[in-house]
């Protein structure tokens, strides 16, 4: 039986690459991709995620979510890393398209999973607003929830606290007592891909991928002086698609919401939440290759 799957993203360029596995996974029913403020705006970050399904050849609907996060907090977004564009200025690259839903990303959720006959899996792979929204009215009704975040030993944009949970930790804590599915940067740093694996990418998908990573490759050059980029949201997706493909540990954790330094950083807590903290890194690496490439 297939899984139902919805993607809650922001692309984002490890975004494209994570999309570009679900949909061409046949483990999974691509119900729908709702977005998200994040990597760069709402306006881009739905426009992106509409023409690259458009690339990958999928009907599956488009819904446009939050454009900030919960209580009007209003935090710099990550241009840097991705590009302008959010797609190192190379959306211009991929087929037009504008169909987007007249729903609401979180009204779609609420619709998609109640008209779903099994229980839906959401990969949440951007900031968490859409989700905490949905967990008003439907908390306990998601199959698995999960979510690429956080970082247990530090974090990517300030020393304690990754991307997707800094931009709305308020929405984060929220999400966590639903006992999501971790994969943190802890374990998607172990899983980066060189400038060879980019390169032998095949096919009209993989070889538009790879052109997606101008900016984001620089980036990782210029920080970290590796040559490769880090697949995060690719990573998170592959366990939607393949459950067990990361290995998981109960952990009871929180979000720190206040203000302070450490705003955005994962804590010791009260909610149970499944941390991602190993895979076959050579095994996965394949995987996303073989699924990204051909025609
Ligand atoms: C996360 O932040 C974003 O920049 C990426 O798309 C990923 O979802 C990694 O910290
Ligand atoms: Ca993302």
């Amino acid at each position: 039986m297939t899984i139902p799957l919805i993607i809650d993203t922001d692309p984002g360029v490890d975004d494209a690459f994570a999309l570009a596995l679900a949909a061409r996974s046949p483990e999974v029913d691509l119900l729908g991709v709702t977005t998200v403020f994040g990597n760069v705006s709402i306006d881009h970050t739905t426009r992106n995620a509409r023409r690259l399904l458009a690339l990958l050849g999928s009907d599956s609907p488009v819904a446009r979510g939050a454009d900030r996060a919960l209580g009007d907090v209003s935090r710099p977004d990550a241009r840097h890393v991705h590009g302008d564009d959010g797609l190192s200025g190379k959306a211009f690259t991929l087929p037009e398209d504008d169909r987007i839903d007249a729903r609401d990303a979180v009204e779609f959720l609420r619709d998609t999973i109640d008209s779903s006959p099994t229980p839906v899996t959401i990969a949440a792979i951007g900031p968490l607003t859409n989700i905490a929204r949905l967990l008003d009215t439907h908390a306990g009704r998601v199959g698995r929830l999960v979510v690429m975040g956080g970082g247990l030993t530090g974090g990517n944009v300030t020393p304690h606290a990754e991307f997707n949970i800094w931009s709305d930790a308020e929405a984060a804590h929220r999400v966590f007592a639903e006992r999501p599915v971790l994969v943190p940067i802890d374990l998607t740093r172990r899983c980066a891909v060189d400038g060879a694996w980019l390169e032998s990418l095949t096919g009209r998908i993989g070889t538009t991928l790879a052109g997606l990573t101008t900016r984001y490759r620089e980036f990782y050059l210029e920080a970290n002086g590796i040559d490769g980029i880090l697949v995060h949201d690719a990573v998170a997706v592959a366990e939607a698609i393949n459950p067990g493909i990361l290995t998981t540990r109960p952990h009871l954790l929180a979000v720190d919401t206040a203000n302070g330094d450490t705003h955005g950083a994962i804590v010791p807590g009260t909610h149970p939440v499944d941390v991602a903290e190993d895979t076959d890194v050579e095994a996965l690496r394949a995987f996303l290759h073989e699924r990204l490439s051909g025609s």
